[in-house]
C-alpha cells in the first residue's frame, strides 16, 4: 500500500465512523503514518475531532446522511468504530465500489446484530457457545427459559455496555427482564436473546488480528489473553496477561482463528470469550479495538489502535507483549459540562503508571472520562498500581466552585 500526503491531491484518506476514546488512539496511529484522517461522529469535539484532520458531525445511523457524507468525502478506507451505524448503507458503499469498509461491510453489520453473530458463531460454525433463544414477545421469553435453565440473561439484538441486559433468576422476572431490554434496545420493538448464565471461572478479550504479510497473504495474530472485570455492562480494569492453561488457550485461540477468518477483511477484532477451567466459549466479538484492550497502551510495543492501524494500511504487524499490565477507568462523577481534573501530579508519581485523559466535552457521574495504565513485575503489581493511579485523579466540578 502507498501512502500519500495528507491534505493534498494524492493523500490516503480514511474516514472513522465514531470518535470516541478508541477512535482517539486509532487516530493518533494513522496520523502517525501520514493518513489523512476524516472523523465524524454524532455530537461536535468528541475526542478523536480533536485529533483529526477533518471534522464532520452526522446521525451516523441514517441512510442518507452516510452515503452523502460518503460521495462528499471519497474516502479510501471506512473505520467504523461504533456500532450504532447504518450498516446496511456501508454494505451498499462497499458493493457500489465507493470506498472500503473495514474489516468488511458483512462483518460490521454481522456483528452490530447479536442474532447475525451468535448463529454464525454457534449454527455455521458450530463453535462453544450459551445456551440461547431469540425472542420478541414475553411469552416467547418464559417459553425460552426452559431451554436456557435459570439464571439467564435477557439482552437486546441491538446494544451495547450493558444496555437493556438483565439477569432472570426466577419465572417471575420475566415481565421484568422484558420491560427493561425494550426500554434499553436502540430501536422500537426490538427482538432479545435470552442466554443460559455461564459460570465462568474469568472472562477475556483475544484481541486477533488479520493483517497482510510482505506476500501478501493474511495472517492471524493472536494478542496475549486480557482479563477483565465488568460491572454494570461496563469495564472497570484489564489486565495482560490473564493466566489460564495451556488448553483454555489453545481452545480460545481456536474459537477466535475461525471467527474472525468468517469475518474475514482486515483489522483487529476483539473477541470475547467466557473460561472455566480448560473450557472456553464464544461471547461475542468486535470487529474493532475494544475498550479492555486500552491496556495495550502500557504494555505492547504495538497497541490495539497501532495494530489495527496498520492492519487497516495493509502493513504487517507484532503483537510482542513487552511487560505484564493492567488499566483502570476514571469516571467523571458529575453530571455538567467541561470540568477539570486535578492531582495528576500524584498518580503519575506511582511507579509504572500513565494516563489518558479523552476531553470528553461533557461528563456524566459514570461515563468514562480516562483511563489509568500501568506495567508492572506481573498483572497482578500492575493491577494494583493502576487502580491507585486511576482512584488519585479527582474530577473537579464546576459549579461547586
Ligand atoms: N451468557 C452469559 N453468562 C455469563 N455472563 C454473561 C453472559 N452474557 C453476558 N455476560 C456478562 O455481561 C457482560 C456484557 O455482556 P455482552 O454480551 O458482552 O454485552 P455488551 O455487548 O453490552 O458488551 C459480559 O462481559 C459478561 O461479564
Ligand atoms: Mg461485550
Amino acid at each position: 500500500m502507498r501512502i500519500g500526503t495528507p491534505l493534498s491531491p494524492n493523500a490516503t484518506k480514511v474516514m472513522l465512523l465514531g470518535c470516541g476514546e478508541l477512535g482517539k488512539e486509532v487516530i493518533i496511529a494513522l496520523q502517525r503514518l501520514g493518513v489523512e484522517v476524516i472523523g465524524v461522529d454524532r455530537y461536535e469535539n468528541a475526542p478523536g475531532h480533536q485529533v483529526a484532520h477533518r471534522t464532520h458531525v452526522i446521525d451516523m445511523t441514517d441512510a442518507t446522511a452516510l452515503r452523502h457524507l460518503v460521495e462528499h468525502v471519497r474516502p479510501d478506507i471506512i473505520v467504523p468504530e461504533i456500532e450504532a451505524i447504518a450498516t446496511d448503507e456501508l454494505v451498499r458503499i462497499e458493493k457500489d465500489g465507493l470506498s472500503e469498509v473495514i474489516p468488511t461491510a458483512r462483518a460490521v453489520n454481522l456483528t452490530m446484530n447479536r442474532e447475525g453473530i451468535r448463529r454464525l458463531a454457534a449454527e455455521e460454525l458450530g463453535l462453544p457457545t450459551s445456551k440461547y433463544v431469540f425472542i420478541s414477545s414475553l411469552e416467547e421469553l418464559e417459553a425460552a427459559i426452559e431451554h436456557t435453565g435459570l439464571p439467564a440473561i435477557v439482552k437486546p439484538v441491538m446494544s451495547s455496555s450493558g444496555k437493556g441486559q438483565s439477569e432472570i433468576s426466577h419465572p417471575n422476572d420475566c415481565a421484568k427482564a422484558f420491560d427493561y431490554a425494550q426500554k434499553g434496545a436502540r430501536v422500537r420493538g426490538a427482538r432479545m436473546i435470552v442466554e443460559e448464565k455461564i459460570n465462568f471461572d474469568y472472562e477475556i478479550t483475544l484481541l486477533t488480528v488479520r493483517a497482510k504479510n510482505s506476500n501478501g497473504e493474511t495472517d492471524t495474530h493472536f494478542c496475549a489473553p486480557i482479563g477483565h472485570r465488568q460491572q454494570q455492562g461496563d469495564y472497570v480494569e484489564s489486565w495482560q496477561p490473564q493466566k489460564m492453561t495451556a488448553t483454555a488457550l489453545k481452545n480460545a485461540t481456536h474459537i477466535a482463528k475461525n471467527i474472525t477468518t468468517a469475518l474475514g477483511g482486515r483489522g483487529l477484532f476483539g473477541v470475547e470469550l467466557f473460561v472455566k477451567g480448560d473450557d472456553v466459549w464464544f461471547s461475542e466479538v468486535s470487529p474493532r479495538p475494544h475498550d479492555t484492550g486500552l491496556v495495550t497502551l502500557a504494555t505492547q510495543r504495538l497497541n490495539e489502535f497501532e495494530l489495527h492501524a496498520r492492519a487497516i494500511l495493509g502493513l504487517p504487524v507484532s503483537t510482542k507483549l513487552e511487560s505484564p499490565g493492567a488499566s483502570a477507568v476514571i469516571y467523571g462523577e458529575y453530571n455538567e459540562a467541561a470540568i477539570s481534573f486535578d492531582n495528576l501530579d500524584e498518580a503519575l508519581s506511582i511507579e509504572g503508571t500513565d494516563l489518558r485523559l479523552f476531553g470528553k466535552p461533557e461528563s456524566f457521574e459514570r461515563r468514562r472520562m480516562g483511563v489509568a495504565v500501568a506495567i508492572g513485575e506481573n498483572a497482578e503489581e500492575a493491577r494494583a498500581r493502576a487502580d491507585d493511579a486511576a482512584k488519585c485523579v479527582k474530577p473537579v466540578s464546576h459549579l461547586l466552585d
